[in-house]
This record gives structure tokens, C-alpha cells and sequence, in this order.
């Protein structure tokens, strides 16, 4: 059995159908994350997958429980860092985190914990007086503290500093190694790429597309760019070329699965012109690029009335 499985997972509100029927299956130990744009139907599936918000229709299973009838027991057993919170102290930093520890049965060491997540320093402040990055941390401390078989993640590092977002990144991979599973959604790609065995795209309350991050983006190529000075500016490109070849002016782009063959085909073209390749670039075009060209396609699709 997985630790997640949804079937048909449907959410309506008012006028809004928010999911129209999503399937998926989180594998126990995975890391799955869930990208899509603002109004996807994100925090709608976790929020109902973890029990807090109802369905309309489908099923789902979660640690083997159905989570609209959760049971305590269940509860301690599943971690949640939602991606807005409400709740507002007087307690301190460390009273909190305490208070939330004694609901579970086998809590983290919270200084260890507090030390991860950089909360050590202002473990006596009070937490209406937190900055925005602070509080995200301490979300986060709440949502582990009970060591969880299964954290939930609604965009964990949003609004973090790139270095607190990195030590998020090897906690949690070192949650991963030691066996949690984890589904989160991110609109960070690179997020996506660092942290998950597989990401799922949700579009319009529907998951398009599901694979592991390298699977998705690999399959967008490489991209080869440089410049031409003279005297290469006059000379006709080399013959052959792949169909992705975008020229503007003395400024050439190519996207191709094969770029040491394009590279060597420019080097000796140039080479026999008596000239060479400026400012030479190659980079693997990753799940970003592939992101926004699959939401490009589907608004193309979507106006065609597909
Ligand atoms: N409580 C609610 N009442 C009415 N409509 C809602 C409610 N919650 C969400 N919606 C609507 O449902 C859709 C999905 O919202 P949801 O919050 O699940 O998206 P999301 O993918 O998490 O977006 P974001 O990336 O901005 O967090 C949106 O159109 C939103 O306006
Ligand atoms: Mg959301």
C-alpha cells in the first residue's frame, strides 16, 4: 500500500471547481512535490488529504486511513506545515514548539530542532513579533517536531533567505534518508529538482503530467548560445543545423538534445572561416524551462478551445 493513494478527488466552491478529479499515488519514503500556478488546486488537495478539508467526491487514502475520519492516533503520525497560519502567541519561540511536542507520542529533541532551523537565537521571542522568515521556520519546527512517518509541505521556503531556504533543503533530504515521506508543493523548480523523486503538475484543479524531475526536464534539451564577431558575421551558417536555431544579429541560440555535435559543427565552421565562437554557453534546460513551455501549451490549447 502507498502512503497516498486519491482517486477521482473531486473539490467545488461555490462556482469554483477547484479539483475536477485527481489521482495520486505517494510511495512510502518518496519525496513527491506538486507544482502548479496560483489557483491550481495545491493547497486544496493537501489541505484535504491531511484531513482539513472535506471532498466532494473520490476517495482517498492516507497511511492507510481514510483522512476525512481521522483518528487521533492518525493524526500524530502525520506532520503538516500548512501554507498559511493563523495562529497567533503570546507564548515564546520555545514554549510552542514544547507545547505542540507533548501530542506526540515519540517527539524530535527540540533543541536539536530549534538549532536546524535557526530558531535558537530567538527561542525566547514571542511569536507575534516574528518576521515573516522567522515565523516560516517555526511552522516548520511545528510541523516536525512530532518526527511525522508523513509531512505535508504547502510551500515550505516561500518568503525564506536563500541560505536558510538551503539548510530547509538538507533537513528535509535528511528526513527523507532516515524514511519520511513527504509531499510538497513548491514554486520553486529548483526546490522541485533538489528535494523530489517525483513531481506532479496541477493545473486547473487536474494533475497534467507526473515524473521524476530530470525524466521531465531532460526531455527539453540543451541550450547552446554564443557569439560571431567578424569575420563570421557574413558567412552562411553551417548546413544541417537542428530546426531550434534562433538568430539576432551577431547573437546565435540553439536548443538540441545533442550539443557536442552542434558545438563541434559551429567550432569547425568558424575554425574554416578564420574566426571563433564568443562568449560560448551550454546549459541543460531543466524542469523549469519545461514547466513554463507545458503552462504555455496548455493556455495555447485552451484558447484553441481544445
Ligand atoms: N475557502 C475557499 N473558498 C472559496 N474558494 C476557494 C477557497 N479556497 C480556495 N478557493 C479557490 O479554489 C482554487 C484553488 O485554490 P488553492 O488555494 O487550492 O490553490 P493553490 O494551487 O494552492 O494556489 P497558490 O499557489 O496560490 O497557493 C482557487 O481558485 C481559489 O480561489
Ligand atoms: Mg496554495
Amino acid at each position: 500500500m502507498h502512503a497516498i493513494e486519491a482517486r477521482g478527488v473531486t473539490r467545488r466552491y461555490g462556482e469554483v471547481q477547484a479539483l475536477t478529479g485527481v489521482d495520486l499515488d505517494v510511495k512510502n519514503g518518496e519525496v513527491f512535490a506538486v507544482l502548479g500556478p496560483n489557483g491550481a488546486g495545491k493547497t486544496t488537495l493537501v489541505e484535504i488529504l491531511e484531513g482539513l478539508r472535506r471532498r466532494d467526491g473520490g476517495s482517498a487514502s492516507v497511511l492507510g486511513a481514510d483522512p476525512a475520519w481521522a483518528s487521533r492516533e492518525w493524526r500524530s503520525r502525520i506532520g503538516a506545515v500548512l501554507q498559511v497560519n493563523t495562529q497567533n502567541d503570546e507564548l515564546t519561540v520555545g514554549e510552542l514548539v514544547r507545547a505542540y511536542a507533548r501530542y506526540y507520542p515519540h517527539p524530535l529533541d527540540i533543541d536539536h530542532l530549534l538549532e536546524a532551523l535557526d530558531l535558537t537565537a530567538i527561542r525566547d521571542r514571542r511569536i507575534h513579533q516574528l518576521s515573516g522568515g522567522q515565523r516560516r521556520r517555526l511552522d516548520l519546527a511545528l510541523g516536525l517536531v512530532g518526527d511525522p512517518e508523513l509531512l505535508f509541505l504547502d510551500e515550505p521556503t516561500t518568503g525564506l533567505d536563500p541560505e536558510v531556504r538551503i539548510r530547509i533543503w538538507e533537513f528535509i533530504e535528511g528526513l527523507s534518508e532516515q524514511g519520511t515521506t513527504v509531499l510538497l508543493t513548491t514554486h520553486y523548480m529548483e526546490e522541485a529538482e533538489t528535494l523530489a523523486d517525483r513531481v506532479a503538475v496541477l493545473v486547473g484543479g487536474r494533475i497534467v503530467t507526473t515524473g521524476a524531475p530530470d525524466e521531465l526536464g531532460g526531455s527539453s534539451g540543451v541550450h547552446v548560445s554564443f557569439r560571431l564577431h567578424e569575420p563570421l558575421l557574413t558567412v552562411p551558417l553551417p548546413e544541417r543545423l537542428p530546426p531550434m536555431v534562433v538568430r539576432d544579429k551577431d547573437h546565435i541560440e540553439v536548443t538540441t538534445d545533442d550539443p557536442t555535435d552542434v558545438v563541434t559543427r559551429f567550432v569547425l565552421w568558424a575554425d574554416a572561416n578564420g574566426g571563433e565562437l564568443a562568449e560560448l554557453q551550454i546549459h541543460q534546460l531543466g524542469l523549469e524551462q519545461f514547466y513554463l513551455e507545458l503552462l504555455d501549451h496548455l493556455n495555447d490549447w485552451e484558447e484553441a478551445g481544445v
